[in-house]
């Protein structure tokens, strides 16, 4: 019988993967053979096949190579996919787990995302892509872990619509306010690092960290809450000689038509429309449930968002950018927060 390979990691060309992948090797020296790491693209084989790691090609569109890539695997980590569009997403993520089914992969650790905390209770558009993947494998038969990841600190330029070379921060003026709008920001290197020390060392290692409610939900978080004025408050701190950027409140449907027009990034309006229910949801607190799963992980404090946005803003010189040609850009160059 062929012995199965301990882990299989989805997303390692990505930002978050990569940190998870590195800890894996660096941090707790596992050996690179016991490591499968994945690509939708096979161009990306020598550069793990060189380090010893196993390498598969994996694209959850194309189940003929999630049925060959998911063979003899121990833990699965499932990244969840890139595509915006919901019913795209759903088949992609269903077909990954019917590949770990049929396949007998042993834990599936999808990464999903902490809108709602503990509930499905957020109208975000795309967490509803992940509560859809949570319930698919509640009720695949699979050993899974839900990973609920805190909202990222590193994409809030993405939150703000700000560009290092904007002079004002719009928000649409919504009830509850945004500056009453808490968020668990939280970093991806941090959320990395505690996926992978989970991940290696398993949950009996951590007696205070428990999956909860059927759909087995760990929340990772910071342990803290900003508001996304806070942060405008951070890059100003983070840009001493530059002016205090204002804040401007505008209706919602004026914001929308003013926020596409003439983005710097070319997002347009459906891009606001559907940023308008993020809005509406943090600011109804659909991101403020934090837990001490990721201090205990970690073994410090998670940096908070504001301590993150500063420190960002103040590495890049001021130049910080992320993701921010979402819609008509160009994604190639535009990961891991550049
Ligand atoms: N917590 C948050 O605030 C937050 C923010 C943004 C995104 N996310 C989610 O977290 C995930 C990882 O974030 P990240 O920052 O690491 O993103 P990223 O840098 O854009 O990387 C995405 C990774 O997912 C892989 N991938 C995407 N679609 C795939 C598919 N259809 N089949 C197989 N692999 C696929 C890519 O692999 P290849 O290109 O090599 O195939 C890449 O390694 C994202 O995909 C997104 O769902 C979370």
């Amino acid at each position: 019988m062929t012995s199965q390979t301990p882990f299989l990691l989805t997303g390692v060309t990505g930002g978050l993967g990569a940190k998870i992948l590195e800890d894996m090797l660096n941090v707790h020296k596992i050996d690179p053979s016991k490591i499968i790491a994945t690509s939708r693209s096979d161009s990306n084989r020598s550069k793990y096949e060189s380090r010893g790691l196993h390498f598969r090609v994996a694209d959850y569109k194309d189940p003929s190579t999630l049925d060959s890539a998911f063979k003899n695997v121990k833990e699965l980590l499932f990244m969840s996919s890139s595509e915006r569009d919901n019913t795209t997403r759903n088949r992609e993520h269903l077909n990954v787990i019917e590949a770990a089914k049929k396949n007998g992969v042993g834990r599936v650790w999808y990464v999903s995302l902490a809108f709602g905390g503990w509930t499905d209770s957020s109208k975000i558009g795309f967490q509803q892509a992940h509560y859809e993947t949570e319930r698919l494998l509640a009720q695949s038969g699979l050993e899974f872990v839900n990973l609920r990841a805190g909202i990222y600190s590193d994409a809030f330029p993405l939150f703000l619509n700000w560009y290092p070379e904007s002079e004002r921060v719009l928000f649409p003026d919504v009830d509850p306010p945004v500056e009453r709008g808490q968020i668990a920001f939280t970093t991806r290197d941090e959320l990395g690092e505690g996926m992978a020390t989970l991940l290696v060392k398993g949950f009996g290692a951590f007696p205070s960290i428990t999956p909860k409610t059927e759909k087995k939900i760990v929340l990772l978080t910071s342990q803290s809450t900003d508001s996304m004025v806070d942060l405008v408050a951070a890059i100003d701190k983070a840009r001493p000689s530059k002016p205090k950027l204002p804040i401007e409140y505008l209706s919602p449907q004026d914001w929308i038509a003013t926020s596409a027009d003439g983005d710097i990034g070319g997002k347009g309006t459906p891009w606001f429309q559907a940023r308008l229910v993020f809005v509406e949801g943090v600011c109804k607190g659909d991101a403020e449930v934090i837990d001490p799963a990721l201090e205990v992980l970690l073994g410090r404090k998670p940096e908070t968002g504001v301590q993150a946005v500063e420190r960002l803003v103040r590495e890049a010189g001021g130049e910080y950018r992320w993701h921010q040609n979402h819609i008509n850009g160009d994604w190639s160059g535009l990961r891991a927060g550049k």
